[in-house]
């Protein structure tokens, strides 16, 4: 695995396996104070043209715990920001930096930026996915279940870049996975074609619906993100139209299994994607969720370079 970029793409299933395993390990070790520094005199730039909570601090502190340096770049400050272009800066930061971690827009700058460097890059979220993401959540699923092949995951609300990645996770890891999205605002067909694919080897079942209650049923984790993600701001009241019925409340929470828990990849918009009933109730671990960013980051970062 050279680049962390696209689960489908980079990561195989025994890849994916691993990267858990790490995860664990290394969460282990920190709970129990045990140093790790497995990238010692290690570099990591990290370039940010979107905002970001935890995907920073858990790469920039993922960093300092392996014995390595992070260092943030936001957009603004460096030549990328002034049109400086990216085949340039992938070749300056390849003489430089040992990786690259990049929050942007187009996901095709992160696989320009791989394509013209020399070194591993990893996505901390384009428009189109968030697997990052996608990791820490099966880190907190298999946590929390004790396994993840064979349960389901329900992921209502938006189609977007996270829904993108999960489908792209869950496929690989034998997890079923029934998203419930408005038909306007589903995944593209193009990231259910690519689920199926690996679904078809590890077993996962994959649904694609409107009906979130149909996806909810007897769902071991139901999921969801915001209604308007970062670059959509001017969208936001037509998105809360559009996606007043696939809210997660007690209701929705109802048709779920029992014992089911919550996940949200987080910023939340209480009372609107999720009610705080849900997401502040002792179902939701979308604490331990964010708490596995670091993680399984940790993991990524030790795989592309120790
Ligand atoms: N979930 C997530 O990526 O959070 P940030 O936007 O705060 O990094
Ligand atoms: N879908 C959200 C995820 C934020 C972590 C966004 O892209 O803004």
């Amino acid at each position: 695995m050279k680049h962390f970029i696209d689960l489908h793409e980079d990561v195989s299933i025994s890849d994916l396996e691993e990267l858990l395993s790490i995860a664990e390990d290394l969460k282990a070790k920190t709970k129990a104070g045990i140093p790790h520094p497995l990238l010692a005199g290690k570099t990591l730039g990290m370039i940010f043209t979107k905002s970001s909570t935890r995907t920073r601090v858990s790469f920039e502190v993922g960093m300092y715990q392996l014995g390595g340096h992070p260092l943030f770049l936001n957009a603004n400050d460096i030549q990328i920001g002034r049109g400086e272009t990216i085949s340039d800066t992938a070749q300056v930061l390849s003489r430089m930096v040992d990786a690259i971690m990049i929050r942007t827009f187009k996901h095709q700058d992160v696989v320009d930026l791989a394509r013209f460097g020399t070194i591993p890059v990893i996505n901390g979220l384009t428009d189109d996915q968030h697997p990052t993401q996608a990791l820490a959540d099966l880190l907190t699923i298999k946590e929390h279940k004790g396994t993840l092949k064979g349960l389901k995951l329900c992921y209502v609300g938006d189609g977007n870049n996270v829904a993108n990645s999960l489908l792209q996770a869950c496929a690989k890891s034998g997890m079923h996975i029934s998203v419930a999205s408005p038909a306007s605002h589903t995944c593209p067909s193009f990231y259910v074609d690519q689920a199926k694919k690996d679904a078809a080897v590890t077993g996962s079942r994959i649904v694609m619906t409107t009906d979130p209650f149909a996806a909810a049923k007897d769902a071991d984790v139901i999921y969801t993100d915001t209604w308007t993600s970062m670059g959509q701001e001017s969208e936001k009241a037509a998105r809360v139209a559009i996606f007043k019925d696939y809210q997660v409340n007690g209701e929705l929470m109802s048709h779920a299994a029992k014992d089911a828990i919550f996940l949200h990849c987080l910023p939340a918009y209480r009372g609107y994607e999720v009610t705080a009933d849900v997401i502040d109730s002792p179902c939701s671990v979308v604490f331990d969720e964010a708490e596995n960013r670091l993680h399984a980051h940790k993991a990524i970062l030790v795989k592309c370079l120790g």
